[in-house]
């Protein structure tokens, strides 16, 4: 089987998704975030406010490539992953894309707990979040199979990805 990637915006349920679908499928997850943490020895945080966003992007292109070799894995991307095409080209060539998708309010209650989003440490995080999303839209579009999460379990989720999928074959 191809690896599944999964993207989407911030807080729209990749890493809770990739659980679901790991236990249900038996494949390994790979963290795109987690990883470039350990091969830095840094959080997302510090190396957006020691190293800034254009360092980061990098260092997510270059993951982008390192993961894409990989085979039947769930890759759980950060949600800017898609604004480089080159990044989704290379995500593509061994994996189908998943785009998860929700609204802005849904957006602002599953990220609001935690302070682990640099993107989102302004005054007004829910006009950030819309016009973040706004921009990054006809990005996430562009993928394989683009799904809904509002009102859904993550588990709801990961079986509408698995009953699509079977059609995608
Ligand atoms: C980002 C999303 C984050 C992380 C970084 C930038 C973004 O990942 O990569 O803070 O630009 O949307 P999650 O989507 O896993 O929160």
């Amino acid at each position: 089987m191809k690896n599944i990637v999964l993207t989407g915006f911030m807080g729209t349920g990749k890493t809770s998704v990739a659980k679901q679908l790991s236990s249900m499928l038996g494949m390994k997850i790979v963290d795109m975030d987690s990883e470039i943490e350990k091969t830095q020895g840094k959080t997302i945080n510090d190396i957006f406010a020691q190293l800034g966003e254009p360092f980061f992007r990098d260092l997510e292109t270059e993951m982008a490539q390192i993961v894409s070799a990989m085979e039947h894995v769930i890759i759980s991307t950060g949600g800017g992953v898609v604004l480089r095409p080159e990044n989704i080209e290379y995500l593509r060539k061994n994996g189908i894309v998943v785009c998860l998708m929700a609204s802005a309010d849904t957006i602002l209650k599953r990220t609001r707990s935690t302070d682990e989003r640099p993107l989102l440490k302004v005054d007004d995080p829910l006009a950030q979040i819309t016009e973040m999303l706004d921009v990054r839209k006809p990005f996430y579009k562009n993928a394989d199979l683009v799904i809904d999460t509002e009102g859904k379990s993550p588990r709801q989720v990961a079986e509408e990805i698995i009953r699509d999928l079977q059609w995608k074959k």
